[in-house]
């Protein structure tokens, strides 16, 4: 045990309320490096955890239970038993922002039984270095009980201030807002709180399976105090468990933590809390890429996913344009929408015809040229929301697609969940994800889910369930007021910490100046005055802060072919062997370094301020006296955000590298490994 984690452990046992706590049934649970407390105990019927580390109590959090029935009595828990193990391994991953993770952690399980309600539960909980996760576990449960709640509570300090969304059972493409805890009435999950100490915590779930995901509803009277709240089915229960085995296992719940927020973004602990692969099934097709695709010009209005009206962006000629412009550019895929008929009817039922294509699109044809090209083709699955109508035809839709040697596919849910009074983040949609990527892991394909559940760290069970989009992403400054850089500098400590972000970043015609006069408008947010906001610099350090194993290079071919970054945003790599946020400031500016192999790629960004920066790149292995090239906003401050400047830099051993970050601005320094 280190010095300090041992005199932080004397202190705490020495603390009046732990003493009288050990009176009760109480129990201490450490994390492995001993910097993080969980103190645990029985207390008049109620189960209590207060987390602490060395400078705080993080957070206090109540367990009530899981209420089976529409009306419950007060809890009264006892405590039966306990059992405790620890485990420590490193976990090695077919793809991701590291090649492989330290899994460490010691365990509690606690029995406990309630004689006034004759139930039992356990209540498993686990504290890692990096936070603490907890989940109820129910024996004995029938089939086809409901659950209509989940009755935990987690306090933080009046004076903590968060990063919070609106939670909306609808949509997870939000803005981030940044106030005191009692600003944030009913937020979505992951929920970021700083400490007064600048301590970071973020309460996030993993592994939601056949089950609803969650968000927290701050208490009437005491606005620190959250409950945990599960999105609700049209019948107002939320979970319906129809899982065979007799035990109910709630996913995990978990705050991760961080002791500042490059620290927090770091974290990877929703993924761990994740199942591993199936160990008899072959994963040797999944493979990382990155695309672009028919997709931007429909959103700026320059062409339609519909077939009529004469301006249809998915033809056969348009396709056989991408993939020769990603095939001479070294894009490994091209995303197609639009092909399909359906467009015409979106919002009516069974809208969709997942294996018919438009007249002048012909697939067969431009999966042939694709193959012959070495590019990958990126089906896509519009489903309305009607995810019922999507599931008959899965089979016939993976079946098309395999045949033609088609091994990714985006699906997409925009419009309401069906049937009415049914959300996009419940138990409907959770389950409904499962069957797609079970599925599609049978035809060998990999998904790309937009307007999906928030992720929970399926992937590390499902490797070919890719990446999500549950974020307010570029699309939006194509026919909106758009996102703001201060957007992209929340990203990474708050939805970012659920997983893969397909945030679809790397335009480079910043003003949307190109065939402007032919946009035609097809969304009523759009006021004619959309641009993407922040500077090329920005866009192209995006690829790196936001990590994606399919990453889009989002512009058109047109855009790209009179650009200078075109070849250098191909070049970056969608998985990596290490990732480390440097620095950080949520709202305001982070810097991330990702490695793979020989090279390393720094890339920051600002908000709307300009900043200085002085980096240490003593983290970063392997790098001595390095030549890099660093590209940079342009050093005058007249600013044309649509330029970029690049100089080779000569990096010292120990001495920190020194930048200038425009208004809205980034960087990205590429540096080579010497031998
Ligand atoms: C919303 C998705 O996020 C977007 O990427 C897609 O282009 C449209 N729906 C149409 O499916
Ligand atoms: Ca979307």
């Amino acid at each position: 045990m280190k010095k300090s984690g041992l005199v932080f452990l004397l202190l705490l046992l020495l603390l009046p309320g732990y003493i009288a706590e050990a009176k009760t049934d109480s129990s201490i649970l450490i994390s492995p490096d001993t910097k993080l407390v969980a103190t645990i105990s029985v207390q008049q019927g109620k189960v209590k955890l207060k987390l602490l580390s060395e400078t705080d109590t993080i957070s206090d959090i109540l367990f009530l239970g899981v209420q089976t029935e529409k009306n419950i009595s007060e809890a009264d828990w006892q405590l039966t038993g306990q059992s405790r193990r620890s485990v420590n391994r490193i976990v090695s991953v077919l793809y991701g922002p590291v090649s492989n993770f330290k899994e460490s952690f010691n365990e509690l399980i606690m029995s406990l039984h309630d004689q006034r309600n004759h139930t039992f539960m356990m209540l498993a909980v686990r504290v890692y270095n990096q936070g603490v996760a907890f989940r109820y576990i129910v024996p004995s449960v029938k089939k086809e009980m409901k659950v209509y709640a989940e009755l935990t509570e987690i306090g933080f300090s009046e004076d903590d201030s968060c990063i919070w969304s609106w939670a909306d059972y609808q949509t997870l493409e939000k803005n981030y807002y940044q106030t005191s805890v009692s600003e944030a009435k009913h937020v979505s999950l992951p929920f970021t709180v700083q400490k007064a100490s600048d301590k970071y915590i973020a309460v996030a779930e993993a592994a939601v399976v056949d089950y609803s995901t969650s968000t927290l509803r701050q208490d009437a009277a005491q606005t620190s105090l959250f409950h945990w709240d599960l999105v609700p089915a049209a019948d107002g229960s939320a979970v319906h468990v129809h899982d065979n085995s007799d035990t109910l296992k709630t996913p995990w719940r978990v705050l991760l933590v961080g002791n500042d927020a490059a620290e927090l973004a770091n974290n990877q602990l929703v993924w761990l809390l994740n199942n591993p692969p199936a160990v008899d099934q072959d994963w040797s097709w999944v493979h990382p890429i990155n695309y672009c695709g028919i997709w931007w010009e429909m959103h700026l209005g320059l062409s339609t996913w519909q077939y009529d009206g004469g301006r249809h962006g998915a033809t056969t000629a348009n396709a056989k344009r991408y993939i020769d412009f990603a095939a001479a550019n070294g894009i490994q895929g091209v995303l197609i929408e639009g092909w399909n008929t359906g467009w015409e009817k979106w919002g009516t039922k069974n809208a969709f015809n997942f294996i018919t294509p438009y007249p002048d699109f012909d697939l067969v044809e431009v999966a042939r040229y694709a193959r012959v090209k070495g590019v990958e083709l990126i089906g896509h699955h519009e489903t309305g929301g009607d995810w019922r109508h999507y599931e008959e035809m899965l089979d016939s839709a993976f079946t098309l697609y395999a045949s033609l040697g088609i091994h990714y596919v985006k699906t997409g849910y925009a419009g309401p969940m069906q049937p009415e009074g049914e959300s996009h983040h419940g138990q409907l949609k959770v389950e409904h994800l499962q069957r797609v990527v079970e599925k599609a892991a049978k035809y060998k394909i990999m998904i790309d889910a937009h307007e999906p559940v928030m992720p929970t760290g399926l992937s590390r069970t499902w490797p070919n369930l890719m990446t999500f989009e549950a974020v307010r992403g570029m699309e939006w400054n194509a026919w909106s007021e758009g996102n703001t850089p201060a957007h992209h500098c929340l990203l990474p400590f708050t939805r970012a910490l659920a997983g893969p972000m397909d945030y679809t970043p790397g335009i480079v015609n910043l003003q949307l100046a190109y065939r402007q006069n032919e946009r035609v408008k097809w969304n009523g947010l759009d006021k004619g005055t959309s641009k993407v906001h922040g500077t090329l610099a920005h866009q192209l350090a995006l690829s790196v802060v936001f990590y994606s194993p399919m990453q889009m290079m989002a512009d058109l071919p047109e855009n790209y072919q009179r650009s200078n970054i075109t070849t250098l945003l191909s070049s970056i790599p969608v998985s990596w062997d290490t990732s480390i946020v440097l620095v950080a400031e949520p709202g305001k500016y982070i810097v991330t370094a990702r490695r793979k192999g020989m090279e390393w790629f720094v890339a920051g960004i600002t908000d709307k301020e300009q900043r200085n920066f002085s980096v240490g790149l003593n983290k970063l292995k392997g790098i001595g006296n390095a030549k890099a090239v660093l590209y940079e906003d342009p050093y005058d401050n007249s600013l044309n955000p649509e330029s970029l400047k690049s100089r080779e830099v000569l990096l010292e051993s120990g001495k920190p590298l020194l930048l200038d970050l425009k208004n809205g601005g980034g960087f990205l320094i590429v540096i080579e490994i010497q031998r």
